[in-house]
């Protein structure tokens, strides 16, 4: 590190996740990494190596047994549950494999929830903010929709906009093209390239695909819930 460098927007150090039992299972093993932003970092490795646990620990989803995650310089192990409740809600978005949109609501609906949460813009003001976030994703018209009216692209892309609602630096993404066809996957892994590249977001994706992984700036491969290899970090090609 040096003293140009940005403060890191998220931290991992030394963190552990063990899931007790009589045979306790390591989930994640020792794991330290610095994001800065604005990058597309993947988090890659076989099956069952940690990924998704991982995942959840940076999105303050899951609490780690030992070591701390910082969030814009802010260690979170010790914050109690509404703290970093508001965390997540104003500094992270979540995309997963499953859309999980409430299906009762219309698209529009689901996108205005975490605004809602959030509570700091008037009802007008998250309407007109929730339709230009799905126009900008290509869903134009769409908002009046149900997630069961979408296709499964659009529906994964109601995901992306929901993620974007409270306008966060860092989004945190769970094999956010797994489910969907070749097309759709292009279209969505083209939208999170371009959060990066021209609205500064900055991208942590797991996937397992290894040829969207090559078009990301960065590679965390994990093996066993340990970090096997940390390749490509944009500070060191910028
Ligand atoms: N709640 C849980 N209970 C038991 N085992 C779990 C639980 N969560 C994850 N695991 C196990 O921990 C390992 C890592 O899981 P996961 O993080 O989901 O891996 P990945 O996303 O890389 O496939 C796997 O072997 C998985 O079966
Ligand atoms: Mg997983």
């Amino acid at each position: 590190m040096t003293a140009t460098d940005p403060r890191p927007l998220i931290e991992a150090k030394a963190v552990t996740r063990v899931l007790p039992g009589v045979v306790p299972t390591v989930l994640v093993r020792e794991v330290s990494l610095t994001v800065t932003g604005p990058s597309f970092v993947a988090i890659t490795g076989p099956s069952g190596s940690g990924k998704s646990s991982l995942l959840y620990l940076l999105g303050l989803l899951d609490l780690p047994t030992t070591g701390e995650v910082v969030v814009g310089g802010r260690a979170t192990s010790a914050m109690d549950e509404p703290e970093r409740a508001m965390i997540r809600l104003s500094t992270l978005g979540f995309v997963f494999q499953f859309h999980f949109l409430l299906p009762e609501f219309s698209a529009l609906h689901n996108v205005m929830l975490p605004m809602r949460a959030l509570a700091a813009l008037s009802d007008g003001e998250m309407r007109v903010r929730a339709e230009g976030l799905l126009d900008s994703l290509g869903l134009s018209g769409h908002g009046h929709k149900r997630p069961d009216q979408l296709s499964g692209g659009q529906r994964q892309r109601v995901a992306v906009a929901r993620a974007l609602a409270n306008d966060p630096p860092l989004i945190l993404a769970d094999e956010p093209t797994g489910s969907l066809d070749s097309k759709a996957s292009e279209q969505v892994f083209t939208i999170l390239r371009d959060l990066v590249d021209r609205r500064g977001k900055t991208v942590i994706a797991v996937t397992h695909d290894l040829d969207l992984a090559a078009r990301m700036d960065r590679r965390i491969q994990l093996v066993d819930g340990a970090v096997a290899a940390d390749t490509g970090a944009r500070t060191a090609v910028a």
